[in-house]
């Protein structure tokens, strides 16, 4: 058996905060699925937000998050948050990230959408590549970190499991499959840290990496932990529309230099708010989804030529680069761009320390819901949260580390009578099968009639999935797929629950908001549905 003091599961930002503090302590063993490198960190372009300017900077970034949240965000947790963003962008500026600056030294800093100022600090337009290349090389280099990269998480491993109250319960490590030799075998820790990103594969077009299955939202509510506002997934709305593009966004820094949209025929993009192209995420998405649709358009058109050729290629090297080799030259023709899933603002609960509801599990990052981020979440702040809370679960799980006992003999994973799969095809069309169904009934715009039907749906590939998962060889795909189909049918658990239109979650049906704004918990220990309204960020305990 496999043992060290904190297993953490991922390798984005979240995790290489979280190790590099932990292992100050003890040692780290670090799985992660595929390459340390992919993620959604790596991917990062705008950069990261934080208030810099003194009280009335950090003020304005509150109330911003605050009015991008659409009512729904903890207020304590943005403020505490945010008072550590200035500490959090020193240790990463002391860490060696290459952050851009003016020609005075200061940092230079840009806007995007929802910002009322620039406070949004960046390398170029590769902000998340940057930070992850200083972090992963200071990790490689511990050493008291153990980085296992072609390691997948498959199910957390729970000291009393059977029990109904998750008081009684404890994480001590994970069940991880070794994708190259094939085996799945115990890893204990006393702390296990959850840090595997976002959700956004559970849609048919996205922004995200290709990790981003959900994986540790499923494997936590399997194993006790309440996951919260699931309904609030951000579409990014500008995506590279292109045949051959999979996933490229077109950074919203670009609207902040004075980008902007308009429709093929070139008429500027009607957004109904004050701050017009820089309106926040939610907004613009909409009406670019309602361009489109009312034109039978398959994109509308982001302008960045008046910025200045010279301007583009310094400051976007990337997106300019990237857009080239699909015979797009941005300084001189609009990119054809169109929403893609982008963010999950809700996640795995968790309390300021990082806590979960169950012991000996500490989550940060994409995967957890802090109450940072509310309805939608503004700009660069889950880069800054991120790091504040990847630092953060470091120290509580120092502490718990000295509460929980030692790491118990783990039994070996049961594969029981198992075959290799006969019709590996039927597992890609489920892939398929439910990131479609996603897109069409839970996307941007929502009725009552395609929640309902996407309920239905999944329902039945679900236990066509979980037949596949009990009787044949587990690999990475999967384990990935059973977890992306349980994540889409608690968005759309989360989604029916929610009776009114707020932020990111726009239903045609219930197009009003309500005067009070509460969260929507899924208990898997209640399996009475989702409720909105039950606590939110209330007791936990690791
Ligand atoms: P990730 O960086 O996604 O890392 C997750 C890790 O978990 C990966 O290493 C993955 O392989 C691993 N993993 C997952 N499941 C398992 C498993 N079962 N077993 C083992 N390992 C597993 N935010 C900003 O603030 N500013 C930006 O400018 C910005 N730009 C963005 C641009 C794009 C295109 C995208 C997609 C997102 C952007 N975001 C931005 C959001 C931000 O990048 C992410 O929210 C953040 O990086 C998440 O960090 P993380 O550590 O939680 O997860
Ligand atoms: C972007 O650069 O537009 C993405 C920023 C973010 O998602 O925070």
């Amino acid at each position: 058996m496999y043992s060290s003091d904190f297993l953490v599961i991922g390798s984005g930002l979240a995790s290489l905060v979280f190790a590099l503090r932990a292992a100050d302590e003890g040692p780290v063993t670090i799985v992660t699925k595929r390459q340390p490198f992919d993620g959604n960190t790596g991917y990062a372009q705008g950069g990261i937000a934080a208030p810099l300017g003194g009280d009335a900077d950090f003020e304005s970034h509150v109330q911003d998050t605050l009015s991008a949240g659409a009512g729904l965000c903890d207020e304590a947790a943005v403020r505490s948050i945010l008072a550590d963003g200035p500490a959090a962008v020193a240790r990463l500026d002391a860490a060696g990230v290459p952050f851009s600056r003016d020609g005075d030294g200061s940092f230079a800093l840009g806007r995007e959408g929802g910002h009322t100022h620039r406070r949004i600090l960046h390398v170029k337009d590769h902000t998340g590549r940057a930070i992850q290349e200083q972090l992963l090389s200071a990790v490689r280099a511990h050493p008291r970190i153990q980085l296992l990269a072609d390691h997948c998480a498959v199910d957390l491993i729970v000291e009393g499991r059977e029990e109904s109250d998750v008081e009684k319960r404890r994480c001590v490590g994970a069940y991880v499959l070794d994708s190259r030799s094939r085996k799945i075998e115990p890893y204990g820790a006393r702390v296990t840290f959850l840090a595997t990103g976002g959700t956004g594969k559970v849609y048919r077009y996205t922004s995200n990496s290709d990790i981003a299955t959900g994986d540790g939202i499923a494997m936590a509510y399997r194993a006790g932990c309440r996951v919260q506002n699931l309904e609030f997934v951000q579409f990014h709305p500008t995506c590279l529309y292109h045949p051959d593009a999979k996933d490229f966004l077109i950074s919203e820094a670009v609207r902040g230099e004075g980008a902007f949209l308009t429709t093929l025929e070139g008429d500027r993009l009607e957004i109904p708010h004050p701050m017009g192209d820089l309106a926040p995420r939610d907004i613009v998405a909409r009406a670019i989804d309602r361009a489109m649709k009312r034109q039978g358009a398959r994109s509308v058109l982001l302008h960045m030529e008046e910025l200045g050729a010279s301007r583009v290629r310094e400051r976007f090297p990337t997106i300019y680069e990237t857009c080239l080799r699909y015979a797009i030259d941005i300084t001189r023709e609009p990119i054809p761009v169109v929403p893609a899933a982008h963010y999950q603002c809700g996640g795995v609960l968790t309390d300021l320390a990082g806590r979960t509801d169950l012991r000996g599990l500490l989550a940060a990052g994409e995967v957890s819901c802090t109450g940072l981020h509310g309805a939608n979440r503004l700009a660069s702040n889950s880069l800054l949260e991120a790091t504040v809370m990847g630092a953060r679960a470091a120290t509580t799980a120092i502490e718990v580390r000295g509460e929980v006992g030692a790491v118990p003999e783990l039994e070996p994973w049961d594969s029981g009578s198992a075959e290799l799969p006969r019709e590996t095809v039927l597992i890609d069309a489920h892939w398929d099968l439910v990131r479609t169904m996603m897109w069409e009934f839970v996307g941007i715009v929502r009725t009552d009639h395609r929640l309902g039907l996407a309920a239905r749906y999944l329902e039945i590939f679900r236990n066509s999935i979980e037949a596949y998962y009990w009787d044949f060889v587990l690999d990475q795909d999967l384990i990935e797929l059973r977890n992306l189909a349980l994540v889409a049918e608690l968005i759309i658990q989360s989604a029916r629950a929610r009776k009114e239109s707020r932020g990111l979650h726009y239903n045609e049906d219930h197009p009003e908001t309500d005067a009070v704004a509460l969260p929507t918990v899924v208990s898997p220990l209640e399996p009475a549905q989702a409720a909105v309204g039950a606590p939110g960020n209330g007791s936990h305990r690791a």
